[in-house]
């Protein structure tokens, strides 16, 4: 059970605020009676019409998407280029809760639960990102602690993070490593490398709070298990 106007809100009918005046107005009927007061509950399969109208509910939905390079993240491209949401064929109307670039790989998740969505990504949330990162040149040890202390990007000073699994590749002149960050800027990784000096070649999230990418191959989506979504929600209040 839940409290009608987040019900219409997650439905897209309103904003909760709006949807809130609905009620009390009296357009809104729950199982053949009008509804005016605030705090009423009901559930998804309660019947429920707005100006006599029945609204769609949906089942609200929690995924993961092996991303594969070479697809957008938004839910439609201007250059017609292959979406995110073209690998995940579900009923539902999923949105993925931030971003990977075009060209990095790994976990992304989705929902239609909005909530949950700017919740995990509110900058007080700060769920640990953990990614592979190929770079060029040699990372040396006091880039690596000036990452791990917090750089300047110019528009922000980056949190607290920590780099791990440093391995230099000396024939190719280039080092992989692991980084652990809590935000979720834009470009943030590129741009905390670029800033210290080395160009980001491969990137791939490895890992999102509890959710990583163990027994999936690229393209692959799941749901999530309860668990996941309550320890997602509950990292991200915790923090
Ligand atoms: N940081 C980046 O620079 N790109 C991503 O896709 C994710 C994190």
């Amino acid at each position: 059970m839940e409290r009608l106007q987040k019900i219409l809100q997650r439905a897209g009918i309103a904003s909760r605020r709006k949807a809130e005046e609905m009620i009390t107005e009296g357009r809104v009927q729950v199982n053949g009676e009008t509804v005016t007061v605030l705090g009423t509950k009901a559930s998804f399969s309660d019947d429920i019409l707005v100006d006599g109208k029945k609204i769609k509910l949906e089942e609200i939905v929690y995924y993961v998407l092996y991303k594969p390079e070479g697809y957008v993240s938004t839910t439609k491209d201007e250059f017609n280029r292959m979406t995110v949401l073209d690998l995940i064929p579900v009923k539902e109307r999923v949105f993925p809760i931030g971003r990977l670039d075009y060209d990095t790989s790994g976990v992304l998740l989705f929902t239609n639960d909005g909530e949950f969505a700017n919740q995990l990504m509110h900058p007080s949330a700060k769920v640990e990102k953990e990614y592979s990162v190929k770079i060029s040149g040699l990372l040396r040890k006091e880039t690596s602690r000036k990452l791990e202390k917090g750089v300047d990007l110019g528009d922000f000073r980056t949190q607290p993070a920590s780099v791990f699994d440093v391995e230099y590749d000396k024939a190719k002149e280039n080092t992989t490593l692991k980084i652990i960050i809590t935000e979720g800027k834009f470009h943030q990784v590129k741009r905390m490398f670029e800033t210290v000096g080395h160009q980001v070649l491969k990137l791939k999230r490895e890992r999102y709070g509890c959710v990583t990418l163990k027994g999936m191959n690229r393209g692959d989506y799941r749901a999530l298990k309860i668990h996941e979504v309550k320890k997602l929600w509950n990292l991200s209040k915790n923090s």
